[in-house]
């Protein structure tokens, strides 16, 4: 049987940091406020002449450099974004293009903040069924540009920036994606939306959340996420080593960790520097926590993520 291997990641954050208290300069809000609600302090924001694609290409180079792999060598470029950089063609085709890659293939994959979740599991049923042997995933957002700045409800929460992961396919090992678990349910959908669209109004739009009616689903959905996978392939809560959540907001992670029994020091929190990056922001986390010693090889880790959809699941990896 074959296993997807995590052979390295990457990420990118654009130059400018916008705190909480230069937001409450110009909206009615409070960095007090912010903090309590969620946990963010301050996220990213792209240049006016920065794309998710750029931001994109910056994460893979890190991660193809960590995973040692030759842009060339790549058969299969995944992007998880709901921030194309246009309509059409798939901005992951762009990024290939920006990689100097041409071979193989590259598509867009939406599933909002589970985008990265959903592409991951997407990139592991290619490289077990032999369609690719070396895989490049990415989340990468540009938020701040589906954003209703006067907003208050949705404007402190989001935030620009791209993950990347280079996976090969390796056979005999007990390393690599063990298995994924992905739900959706289209009832949600008029919770957490963009409100433009090319089919429906030709424009871009913003994003309105009933943010109340989100947040309940978020616990419920995300304990169902990870229950299930441990359950499916016979985990025990204790074996994990780390939570990688998705970093909509501190207190959705904080309950999911409790229900998991998952000491703090367990979670990587990301959230207060980089608010939501939606698909980017599991991918950030996970390099984060690489590049900087915690998440070691052979360490056992749970991701998970629920979005607009609504769409939720986990992927569960052994380093
Ligand atoms: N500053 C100050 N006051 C605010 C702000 C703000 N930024 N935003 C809202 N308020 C006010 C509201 O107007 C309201 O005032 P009122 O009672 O006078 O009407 C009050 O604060 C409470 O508002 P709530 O919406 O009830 O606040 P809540 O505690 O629910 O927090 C939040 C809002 C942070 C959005 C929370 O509901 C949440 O995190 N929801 C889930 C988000 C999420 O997980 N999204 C999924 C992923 S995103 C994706 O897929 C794109």
């Amino acid at each position: 049987m074959k296993r997807s291997i995590i052979l390295g990641t990457g990420s990118y954050l654009p130059k400018k940091r916008l705190t909480n208290f230069e937001l409450s300069e110009h909206l009615d809000t409070s960095h007090e406020w912010i903090v309590e609600r969620t946990g963010i302090c301050a996220r990213y924001i792209a240049a006016p002449d920065e794309f998710t694609s750029d931001m994109a290409v910056k994460a893979s180079k890190n991660a193809l450099e960590m995973a040692g792999v030759d842009p060339q060598d790549l058969d299969m470029i995944i992007l998880a974004t709901s921030t194309p950089d246009h309509t059409f063609p798939a901005t992951a085709t762009r990024i290939q293009a920006g990689l100097g890659n041409t071979k193989g293939f590259a598509f867009d994959q939406a599933a909002v903040c589970s985008g990265f979740i959903f592409a991951l599991a997407t990139a592991d049923a290619y490289l077990k069924q032999g369609m690719a042997t070396t895989a490049l995933v990415i989340g990468a957002e540009t938020m701040s540009r589906i954003l209703d700045w006067k907003d208050r409800r949705t404007a402190v929460l989001f935030g620009d920036g791209a993950g990347a992961v280079v996976l090969g396919a390796e056979s005999n090992t007990d390393k690599g994606i063990i298995g994924s678990f992905l739900r959706t349910d289209g009832c949600g959908y008029d919770d957490l939306y963009v409100t433009g669209g090319p089919s429906t109004t030709q424009t871009v739009g913003t994003i309105h959340m009933n943010g109340q009616e989100v947040f309940r689903h978020a616990i419920h959905k995300l304990e169902e996420a990870v229950e299930e996978i441990l359950k499916k392939y016979s985990i025990k809560k204790e074996e994990l080593d780390w939570l990688v959540p998705h970093q909509a907001n501190k207190r959705i992670i904080d309950a999911t960790a409790k229900k998991l029994g998952l000491p703090d020091e367990k979670v990587i929190h990301t959230g207060a520097d980089q608010a939501n990056t939606s698909a980017a922001s599991i991918p950030l986390a996970l390099d984060q926590a690489i590049r900087d010693g915690r998440i070691r090889k052979g360490d056992l880790i749970l991701c998970e993520a629920f979005a607009g959809g609504f769409a939720w699941g986990s992927n569960l990896i052994r380093i």
